[in-house]
């Protein structure tokens, strides 16, 4: 399984993905420099990504916290998300998501 994240140079990434892994670490493992300095406690929003369209619909609606803290987080658009929040599972595979400002 995989997932396709776009760097912020514009470069798409193909990522081995592994079950039950947040995007996050997912992302972290594939060697992209994601901040993601609260280590996944959804308290940093230096993890911050957009999902694509096609996808954004896939994922489970953000919980309170997660849309507490991307209030906070740079350039927020209807696609922004926690990669930290987002648990990878095998409907997931084939995920595109681009790295935000502020989370490299
Ligand atoms: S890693 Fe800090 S909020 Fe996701």
């Amino acid at each position: 399984m995989r997932i396709l994240c776009t760097d912020t140079e514009g470069k798409e990434r193909e990522l081995l993905a592994t079950n039950e892994w947040t995007v996050m670490e997912i992302i972290r493992e594939g060697g992209l420099p994601i901040l993601a300095q609260c280590g996944g406690s959804c308290a940093c929003a230096t993890c911050h990504v957009y999902v694509d369209p096609a996808w954004k619909d896939k994922l489970p609606e953000p919980n309170e916290e997660e849309v507490g803290m991307l209030d906070g987080a740079f350039e927020v658009t209807e696609n922004s998300r926690l990669s930290c929040q987002i648990i990878f599972n095998e409907e997931l595979d084939g995920l595109k998501v681009t790295l935000a400002p502020g989370s490299v």
